[in-house]
């Protein structure tokens, strides 16, 4: 179901996060600290060991919830940050008419952690609607994969915080050697999950390899 992820990710992160993430790292902490959420617990999903979040926003909370199915990811989380979240070790079910109503109605706030774009999911106009009904009086976040490929950046001089449709995106693209020939971009179905959701947008570059490359869209909104 799930393209990333397991231990294939954990020797990614050994083996890059040091030289590679940290610009990630700190981009996903200043959307943070943008959407800067009032409540006082936080479900996170898909966090994995937690490689992108930032250990001071987790000990804002009184109890972190999350759902992540791989325990070598909830064992090395737990190690990195000092937080022991309360674990949902079967994962999110994303499959199904209406996936968000399984999250309990108990006000925390809700980061979806850069899993919207990796998920299969049967309809993305269900899981939209789903996501429109459930979360509409409630502080939410998630931030994505929209765009990733080989041997290119992504140029975001003129990003705003407002949702990107696919061809401005598209012309951030920055080819790092345009003689080598044709490039393949992937486009991933998160962004249209969000297409005329209002928000606050923000973009940004995510090296995840010395060649590949992920350009991520964060969206929050508060309560
Ligand atoms: C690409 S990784 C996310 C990386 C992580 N958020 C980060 O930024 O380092 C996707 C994560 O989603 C988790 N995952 C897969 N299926 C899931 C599900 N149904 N519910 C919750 N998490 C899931 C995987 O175990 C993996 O840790």
């Amino acid at each position: 179901m799930i393209r990333s992820g397991g231990v294939f990710y954990h020797l990614r992160a050994l083996r890059f996060e040091n030289a590679l993430w940290s610009g990630h790292q700190s981009s996903v902490a200043s959307f943070l600290d943008a959407w800067n959420p009032k409540s006082k617990d936080l479900t996170l999903i898909g966090p994995s060991a937690g490689y992108s979040l930032p250990t001071v926003f987790l000990k804002r909370f009184e109890t972190v919830y999350a759902y992540e199915p791989d325990p070598w990811a909830r064992m090395i989380f737990e190690r990195i940050h000092g937080v022991r979240p309360v674990w949902k070790k079967s994962g999110f079910r994303f499959l199904g008419a209406d996936p968000i109503e399984q999250l309990p109605k108990d006000g925390s706030a809700v980061l979806f952690c850069n899993v919207l774009g990796q998920i299969e999911i049967p309809s993305t106009h269900r899981l939209k609607k789903s996501l429109e009904t459930h979360l509409k009086d409630r502080e939410w976040a998630s931030f994505h994969d929209a765009l990733s490929g080989y041997e290119i950046d992504f140029d975001l001089e003129d990003a705003r915080p407002e949702k990107a449709l696919l061809p401005k995106m598209k012309e951030w693209i920055y080819v790092r050697s345009p003689r080598s020939g044709s490039i393949e971009v992937n486009a991933h179905h998160a962004p249209d999950l969000f297409e005329g959701t209002s928000g606050n947008y923000r973009y940004w570059q995510w090296r995840i390899t010395p060649r590949q490359t992920h350009l991520i869209e964060g969206v929050f909104r508060g309560a």
